[in-house]
């Protein structure tokens, strides 16, 4: 018997997806939604505060700080209120109302930065915002989800052991899995290839994300890209980057409903469509086993990717500009 709901992290469901038009693609969703605060970050949230507490890195007076617009600070927030410890969330002007209602809701104080930085986001000055309230600040903890080792080991752990014991007898010949921070992609990517070093890694990126290269543009998805490219992902194994547009995500999203039951988030609908633009025009002539990762639930979209008026803004914005300006993380 668990003696919490928070403890009870990871063991997700594995659901098979058949695409109609590629009916060799053995395409396998974990639905990290089932997670105990709604997504995959919980795996994160959970490993790095044990962790911390168990190492004596941190104690019972220590305040934990990060920068997160979304389901990090979420489940963060819970994480933190089940240990006892403060927690600090700096969010911005684009986080989602029911993210910050969450995190406020369990706990946590929230800092919103309103100021947009020299990109036209907000990350910057969040980051900014989180080193000078450190430097004023004793006995507090940055989590730091760029840059902290144990974001990787949380999912080469968790994620990646599951992933890889699902499929035991099995081939894994593609995994496919949405990034923002590069933590679940790292950890998972360093597991995968140890256990299935013929599988081929898919990056999933949004256009207008900067993660790997591409120019910054405005971005309207939280959850998935992103206006830095985070350190963690140096240790990474990548073999193949796919680019989904927010208009095919949305699209994307709304075919999981539709087709398959599955009421997903943003991400879930990038990774989706990421696998059909990546096997859309190659010939699949035997078996192939494609395992993605759904990070989180659709609940937390309502307002955005399954609100038709609010579809029509990001399709009209779209057209009318080529804003070079980048927002959300
Ligand atoms: C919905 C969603 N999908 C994907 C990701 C990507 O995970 P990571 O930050 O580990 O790259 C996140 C991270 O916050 C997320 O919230």
């Amino acid at each position: 018997m668990i003696n919490n709901i928070l403890n009870k992290v990871g063991n997700t469901p594995l659901i098979p997806l058949k695409i109609q038009e590629s009916p060799n693609l053995n395409v396998f969703a974990k639905l990290e939604f089932y997670n105990p605060t709604g997504s995959v970050k919980d795996r994160a949230a959970c490993y790095i505060m044990n962790r911390l507490l168990n190492e004596r890195v941190i104690n019972k007076n220590t305040t934990i700080i990060e920068s997160s617009s979304g389901n990090f600070g979420v489940a963060l927030s819970a994480y933190a209120r089940m240990h006892g410890l403060k927690f600090i969330c700096v969010i911005d002007k684009n986080t989602l109302p029911v993210n910050e209602m969450l995190i406020r809701l369990q706990g946590a104080e929230v800092i919103c930065i309103t100021e947009p930085d020299e990109f036209g986001g907000y990350l910057m000055n969040r980051l900014k915002k989180v080193r000078e309230i450190i430097d004023n600040t004793d006995n507090i903890y940055w989590v730091n989800q760029y840059g902290n080792p144990l974001n990787a080991q949380a999912y080469y752990n968790s994620l990646g052991k599951e992933i890889c014991l699902e499929i035991p007898r099995q081939k894994l010949d593609y995994l496919f899995m949405g990034v923002s921070s590069g933590g679940t992609i790292t950890g998972v990517s360093q597991m995968v290839k140890r256990k299935h070093p013929e599988a081929t890694i898919v990056a999933v990126d949004v256009e207008g994300s900067v993660i790997f290269g591409r120019e910054a543009s405005k971005r309207f998805i939280p959850g998935i890209g992103s206006s830095i490219r985070p350190k963690i992902l140096d240790d990474a194994f990548i073999d193949e980057i796919e680019f989904v547009s927010e208009k095919d995500t949305i699209t994307s999203c709304r075919e999981l409903l539709e087709k398959h039951n599955l009421y997903a988030g943003g991400s879930a609908g990038s990774v989706y469509q990421a696998v059909k633009q990546y096997f859309q025009n190659k010939a699949i002539n035997n078996p192939v086993n494609v395992m993605c990762v759904f990070a989180d639930r659709g609940e937390r979209y309502i307002s955005t990717i399954y609100n038709d008026d609010w579809c029509r803004m990001v399709q009209e914005y779209v057209e009318r500009n080529h804003s070079k300006a980048s927002v959300s993380v």
